[in-house]
């Protein structure tokens, strides 16, 4: 058991639903064992620069279990590890900064609500002296250690009412609709809201496509009747030998953004097929809303193992999903890896069955 009386909570990366209802969670639980919590602001921001924590009590958090986005603010750029900052004595990196205000501020330990770079900052920030417990958060689904992360719910939720929305207009104009959805190197959100929206094919990062084996399987549909298509492509997927579609490069603190594979398949599938074609960008609407139940109940789950995990010690740790129980995972087993689509995944067996294509053989193979 330790004895601390005061945790810091923040909140990194780029949002998904459920923030909100980890912190609430976090804060309504450390009351009841007598703990109190510093909301940090603008993720690890709030702890280099003063005055940017506030108290957090049970108060301040009633009425957030809906609302999307975080009451704390959150960055997806910008790692207090990477660069230098300049003192009298010399330059340092922020991290010494971070480590002082945490000291500064009377914390006991950290809860660090975030996704890959994010939980990997906390582990480094944990080898240097400070009890960390990490909750996995991102719609992308690709966090390792966990079945899955609060967010996802949502966003394949919204993703596939567009899916059911795009299919009317698509029989209406017998068009093809290609869908971009977000999920960066991994395929879960346009696996999950295609086979739920009735997708007739899915492009994902884990299965090389060919734009020719998509027409194919259009064309087909076309034989059969159907006059319409709905494509949907994971903004990380790419054509068999070719690259991902990137609209901004990375560097050290900040990803490399992806997107605009929708444009070149439309634009390729109309010239390979001859029949209308339209896409759609859902992008960041994918992460606004509030949550969906699932996403709460995981979401509040999960915050209150992380403070089972503050009252008994025990860090350096995620919280996870291992159904139907929720456990917790070292931080070094997950950090630095991606869960993607298993290609032998009943999912994909299934969709396969069902004539959904994947683009990399013509239907015939499937
Ligand atoms: O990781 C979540 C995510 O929404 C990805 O699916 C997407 O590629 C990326 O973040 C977008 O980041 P930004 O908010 O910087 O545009």
């Amino acid at each position: 058991m330790a004895d601390i009386k005061r945790i810091g909570v923040l909140t990194g990366g780029g949002d998904a639903p459920g923030l909100n209802a980890v912190i609430r969670a976090v804060v309504k639980a450390a009351f009841s064992s007598g703990i109190e919590v510093l909301g940090i602001e603008d993720s690890f921001d709030g702890l280099i620069e003063p005055g940017r924590s506030r108290v957090l009590r049970p108060a301040d958090v009633t009425g957030i279990l809906r609302l999307g986005g975080t009451i704390l603010g959150t960055k997806n750029s910008g790692n207090p590890l990477a660069y230098p900052f300049p003192t009298p004595e010399g330059d340092v990196d922020y991290s010494a900064r971070v480590i002082e205000n945490f000291h500064l501020l009377g914390l006991g330990a950290m809860i660090v609500i975030g996704g890959d770079g994010t939980l990997a900052i906390a582990h480094e920030f944990s080898k240097k002296g400070i009890p960390v417990v990490g909750v996995p958060k991102t719609i992308d689904n690709d966090l390792f250690g966990t079945v899955n992360c609060f967010g996802f719910d949502t966003a394949v939720d919204f993703a596939t009412d567009a899916i059911d929305r795009l299919h009317t207009t698509a029989e209406a104009h017998h068009r093809v609709m290609v869908v971009e959805v977000m999920g960066r190197y991994a395929g879960w959100i346009a696996l999950h809201a295609g086979v739920a929206g009735g997708a007739d094919v899915i492009l994902i990062p884990e299965i090389p496509f060919d734009l020719n084996n998509v027409a194919v399987r259009l064309k087909e549909r076309e034989l059969w009747g159907a006059r319409f298509s709905i494509v949907v492509v994971a903004e990380g997927a790419a054509p068999i030998g070719g690259k991902v579609s990137v609209i901004a490069e990375g560097d050290p603190a900040t990803a490399e953004r992806l997107g605009g594979l929708s444009a070149r398949v439309a634009h390729d599938l109309g010239k390979l097929t001859n029949k209308e074609t339209r896409y759609v960008v859902l992008g960041h609407l994918q992460r606004g809303g509030t949550p969906t139940s699932f996403d709460r109940v995981l979401a509040t789950r999960f915050g209150g193992k992380a403070i089972e995990c503050v009252v008994q010690g025990d860090f350096d740790k995620m919280v996870a999903l291992r159904s139907p129980d929720i456990v917790t995972v070292p931080l070094a087993e997950i950090v630095g890896k991606q869960r993607r689509v298993p290609l032998d995944s009943d999912v994909i067996r299934t969709a396969r069955a069902l004539g959904i294509s994947f683009g990399d053989h013509a239907p015939d193979g499937n």
